[in-house]
């Protein structure tokens, strides 16, 4: 059984970033700037968007992080989206979700500047992206093919089951692992809440991407011998032994189909790091493209 490490992975890609942020600077050249909107107090959001802010700061990015109350509205949400877009020195910005719930998230995702949008969640991108053109990939589903690619996992010709049909995970995934090209050329199954029998569907997958949020969902008796495992769930579960007071848990019983996998990712350390990897790199091509035009 080999880990992908998400990890190592995402600080050597980190690294590779950091050495053309420096060219860069060497160059004279403006290096890339990019903003996080937060709307709220979630906690796991925060974190998420702190990681994000740090990150950029260690490989000699700029970083804006804009915290808007819970109480933001639609209108004054849109506002700083187009303040955002209009803002020459930002290359690329995310606005993390979940939203509130009195705030539209498509309304927000469609005002997003599509050369701005490092998440790759416009229709722009996503469209662009399920057509093979050049274009944001979302920053999980990149990191996880990036995984899959440093690792040389074999995906041609292999059946790949996807768990989930999120917008930001598993839609996407299915589209990447389906594509021309490598990784990709697998024949992908994409499961979801309305599936029936779903044990038997990820009995015959040679790779699992779950992305479901269920803490320890796939359990042994559900993978074949040799299986790849990716691994995008992070559940915080209540635990009061611990300092946080919560553990953080994949969809996968690790320790059990850990013994029959030939690949797998550890929860935490596996995917998480990676995303946060991917979007600096889309943040890098963002600034790049923009020195170009
Ligand atoms: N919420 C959970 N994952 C993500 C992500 O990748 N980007 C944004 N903007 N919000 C998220």
């Amino acid at each position: 059984m080999t880990l992908l490490d998400g990890k190592k992975t995402s600080n050597d890609i980190k690294d590779e970033i950091a050495v053309e942020v420096s060219a860069m600077k060497e160059r004279g050249e403006k290096v890339p700037h990019l903003a996080a909107v937060l709307v709220g107090e979630d906690g796991a959001s925060l974190t998420y968007v702190g990681s994000k802010v740090r990150a950029c700061e260690r490989i000699g990015f700029d970083s804006t992080l804009v915290k808007m109350p819970e109480s933001t509205t639609e209108e004054e949400l849109l506002a700083k989206v187009k303040e955002l877009n209009e803002n020459d020195d930002i290359d690329g910005y995310i606005v993390q979700l979940p939203l509130p719930k009195h705030i539209d998230e498509q309304k927000v995702l469609l005002a997003v500047d599509s050369l701005k949008d490092v998440d790759g969640f416009h229709p722009e991108n996503f469209g662009k992206m399920a057509l093979d053109m050049p274009a944001f990939i979302p920053a999980t589903p990149y990191g996880i093919m990036e995984l899959l690619d440093r690792y040389q996992v074999e995906t041609q010709g292999k059946h790949t089951v996807v768990i989930g049909r999120s917008h930001i995970v598993g839609r996407p995934m299915s589209i990447l692992m389906s594509r021309k090209g490598n990784p990709g050329n697998s024949t992908v199954t994409l499961t979801h809440s309305r599936t029936k029998n779903i044990e038997e569907i990820t009995r015959e997958a040679d790779i699992i991407i779950s992305a479901l949020g269920v803490p320890e969902f796939l359990k042994a008796d559900m993978v074949k011998e040799g299986v790849v495992v990716i691994d995008v769930g992070i559940t915080r579960v209540p635990d009061e032994s611990h300092p946080k007071g919560y553990v953080i848990k994949g969809d996968v019983d690790f320790e059990n189909v850990s013994k029959k996998a030939s690949f797998i990712t550890p929860v935490p350390g596996g995917v998480g790091p990676m995303t946060i990897a991917m979007l600096l790199k889309n943040t890098l091509l963002a600034r790049e493209q923009r020195q170009a035009n």
